[in-house]
């Protein structure tokens, strides 16, 4: 699971300094909106001196768009104030883990994608090293989540609407637009449940032609 945290808080930007141009802190903010735009390329409306601004106040900061990104998104541990696993509780920065999606910067739980994602803050020697699974139903034994919106602070979005955008995928696929997402609202109790669906084949398939059949088994 995978939960999208791309929006900018307006406090960050203030850290970010605009060496060569005399822009004022509002405008420099408006331009780093444009940040957005380098995730999903939607809106050919925008002037290309937008962007020349934009990649100019990166190259006066000496940052790349991944760090400015990375640091005007809310982190896990702002965006996560309480969460239990099988009821029982545990410190977030320990399950969730930063990570780069096609979406912008998000954080996960349960992911392994990526084979060298490592929980390198914190509790290294007590990282799972195969996705977890709950042992029954009923969402006190699956993950319980207390997020905070921060909707005081919230200057950019993908979306225009405050809350989480939550991702519910296998934890061998890296999270990207095309699954299926859910939006948690502020003052809002969402309860999620996955049904999983298993296809299988009979043996009798043997006998269709490969061109019908269109797949190899194993021991081919
Ligand atoms: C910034 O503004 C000040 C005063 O308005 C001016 O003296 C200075 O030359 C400007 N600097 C640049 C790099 O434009
Ligand atoms: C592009 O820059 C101009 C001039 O600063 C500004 O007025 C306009 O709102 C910007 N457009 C976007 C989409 O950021
Ligand atoms: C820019 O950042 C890189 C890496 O952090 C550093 O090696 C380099 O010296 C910096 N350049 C300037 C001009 O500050
Ligand atoms: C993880 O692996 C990817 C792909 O091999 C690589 O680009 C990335 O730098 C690695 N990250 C770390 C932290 O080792």
């Amino acid at each position: 699971m995978t939960i999208l945290t791309t929006f900018l808080n307006i406090s960050l930007i203030i850290s970010l300094r605009s060496v060569s141009n005399n822009r004022s802190l509002e405008e420099l903010a408006w331009d780093l909106r444009l940040l957005f735009q380098l995730i999903k390329n939607n809106d050919p409306d925008i002037p290309q001196e937008n962007y020349t601004r934009l990649h100019q106040i990166l190259t006066d900061n000496n940052i790349s768009v991944d760090t400015a990104l990375q640091n005007l998104s809310p982190n896990c541990e702002d965006a996560f104030q309480r969460c239990k696993w099988k009821g029982e509780e545990k410190r977030c920065e320990s399950i969730f883990e930063p990570i780069k999606s096609s979406e912008g910067f998000c954080c996960t739980f349960n992911y392994f994608a990526l084979k060298n994602l490592t929980f390198s803050r914190i509790l290294v020697n007590r990282v799972e090293n195969r996705p977890r699974r709950v042992s029954a139903c009923g969402y006190q034994t699956g993950l319980e989540l207390l997020l905070d919106n921060k909707p005081h602070d919230y200057f950019a979005s993908h979306i225009p609407s405050i809350g989480y955008r939550i991702f519910i995928h296998n934890p061998y696929y890296f999270p990207d637009w095309t699954l299926q997402n859910i939006l948690s609202g502020m003052k809002m109790l969402d309860l999620i449940s996955v049904t999983s669906t298993m296809t299988y084949s009979s043996d009798t398939i043997r006998n269709m032609d490969i061109g019908t059949r269109d797949c190899l088994f194993p021991t081919k």
